[in-house]
C-alpha cells in the first residue's frame, strides 16, 4: 500500500514536471486579458493578404525561421544591437525573409487594444494561421502564451535552418534536431504551395539536376542563368501559386519541384510514398500539416529563459 501510494505520488510529480517543461501554451491564454486579439489579427491579415497574397507566404516563412532558432520566441524579428547581430541578416534570411513591417504593424494594432499583453511570437503565430486560412488552407487551434526573447541568435540561424541545396538526409536531420520527424518535415514543406523563390536558390536545380521535367527546366532557364544572378523569381508551386492546396505534391510527382530540396522529398527515397499520398489526398495533407504546425509552434526556448512581452517587435523593451 505504502509502495503503491508513493509510486502514485512519483507518477503525479513526473506528470506535472512534464507539463511545466513542455509548455504552458494554451489556446485560451489571452481570452480574459485580450478578448479582441483574434478579431484584430484576422482583420489586419485579411487586409494585408488582399493587398498582396504573398504576405501570407512571408509570415509563415518567418514563423518557421523563428521557431527553428531558439524556439518560437520572436527572435527573428529583432534588429541588431550592440549586444547581438540580427537574424534578419543570417544567410537563410538576408534579402529573402520578408514581412517584418507587417508583423510590426499588426503588433501595433494589438498594442492599441491590449497594451503590453500579447507577445510578438504569439502575434506571428496567430497571423500565420490566419494567412494560411485566407488562402484556402487548413485551420488549426493556435496555442498561445509564448514569450519574446531578449536576444537574437544569428549564428544558430545560419546553422539550424535548412538550405535549398540540402539532400533528404540533411533535411531529415535538421528537422529531427527540433523534435520533428520526417513526416512532419514532408507535411510542413507543403507550405511551398504558396510563395516564390529567387533565382539563386533554384539555379543549380534547373541547370544541373537530372530529376527535373525538361520543359519546366527549359522555361525557367530563360530567366535564371546558372550564375543565379539577375533577380528573377518563380513560384514554388507553379500550378496554383496562391492557393494553399496539395498541388505542390502533384508538382513533385511530376518532377517539377522548384528547389532541389523540395524534389528531394520525391526522388526515390523514404518520403516518396507520403508525397504520393498527399498529392492525391488533400485531406490527409491538411490534417498532417495542421498537426505539424502545432508541433513546430510548440518549440520553445530552453526552460528557465524568462523572456518578455515586447512592446515593439523589432527591439527589446
Ligand atoms: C524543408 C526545408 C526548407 C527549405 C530548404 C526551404 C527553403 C526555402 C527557400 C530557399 C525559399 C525561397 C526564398 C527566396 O528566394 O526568397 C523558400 C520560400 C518559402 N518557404 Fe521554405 N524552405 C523549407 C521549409 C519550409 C517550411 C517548413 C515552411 C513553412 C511551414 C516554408 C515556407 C516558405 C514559404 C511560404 C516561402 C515563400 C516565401 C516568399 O514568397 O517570399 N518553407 N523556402
Ligand atoms: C546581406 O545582404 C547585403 C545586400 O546584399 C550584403 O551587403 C550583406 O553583406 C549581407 N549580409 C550578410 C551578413 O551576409
Amino acid at each position: 500500500m505504502a509502495l503503491k501510494s508513493s509510486s502514485l505520488l512519483l507518477l503525479l510529480l513526473l506528470v506535472s514536471a512534464t507539463a511545466l517543461v513542455s509548455g504552458h501554451l494554451s489556446p485560451t491564454f489571452y481570452s480574459s486579458t485580450c478578448p479582441g486579439l483574434r478579431r484584430t489579427v484576422r482583420s489586419a491579415m485579411a487586409e494585408a493578404v488582399r493587398q498582396n497574397p504573398r504576405n501570407a507566404a512571408f509570415l509563415i516563412r518567418l514563423f518557421f525561421h523563428d521557431c527553428f532558432v531558439n524556439g518560437c520566441d520572436g527572435s527573428i524579428l529583432l534588429d541588431s544591437t550592440a549586444a547581438f547581430a540580427s537574424e534578419k541578416f543570417a544567410l537563410p534570411n538576408n534579402n529573402s525573409a520578408r514581412g517584418f513591417e507587417l508583423v510590426d504593424a499588426i503588433k501595433a494594432r494589438v498594442e492599441a487594444i491590449c497594451p503590453a499583453t500579447v507577445s510578438c511570437a504569439d502575434v506571428l503565430a496567430l497571423s500565420t494561421q490566419e494567412g494560411v486560412a485566407l488562402l484556402g488552407g487548413p485551420t488549426w487551434t493556435v496555442e498561445l502564451g509564448r514569450r519574446d526573447s531578449r536576444a537574437a541568435f544569428q549564428s544558430a540561424a545560419n546553422k539550424e535552418i535548412p538550405s535549398p541545396f540540402d539532400d533528404l538526409k540533411e533535411l531529415v536531420a535538421l528537422f529531427r534536431a527540433k523534435g520533428l520527424d520526417a513526416r512532419d518535415m514532408t507535411a510542413l514543406s507543403g507550405a511551398h504551395t504558396i510563395g516564390q523563390a529567387q533565382c539563386f536558390t533554384y539555379a543549380p536545380r534547373i541547370h544541373e539536376d537530372r530529376n527535373i521535367d525538361g520543359g519546366f527546366a527549359a522555361r525557367l532557364r530563360r530567366t535564371c542563368p546558372a550564375s543565379g544572378r539577375g533577380g528573377a523569381r518563380a513560384p514554388l508551386d507553379s500550378r496554383t501559386p496562391y492557393r494553399f492546396d496539395n498541388a505542390f505534391y502533384q508538382e513533385l510527382v511530376a518532377k517539377r519541384g522548384l528547389l532541389h530540396s523540395d524534389q528531394e522529398l520525391f526522388n526515390g527515397g523514404s518520403q516518396d510514398k507520403l508525397v504520393r499520398r498527399y498529392s492525391t489526398d488533400a485531406a490527409a495533407f491538411e490534417r498532417d500539416f495542421a498537426a505539424a504546425m502545432v508541433k513546430m509552434g510548440a518549440l520553445l526556448p530552453r526552460p528557465g529563459t524568462k523572456g518578455e512581452i515586447r512592446r515593439k517587435c523589432n527591439r527589446i523593451n
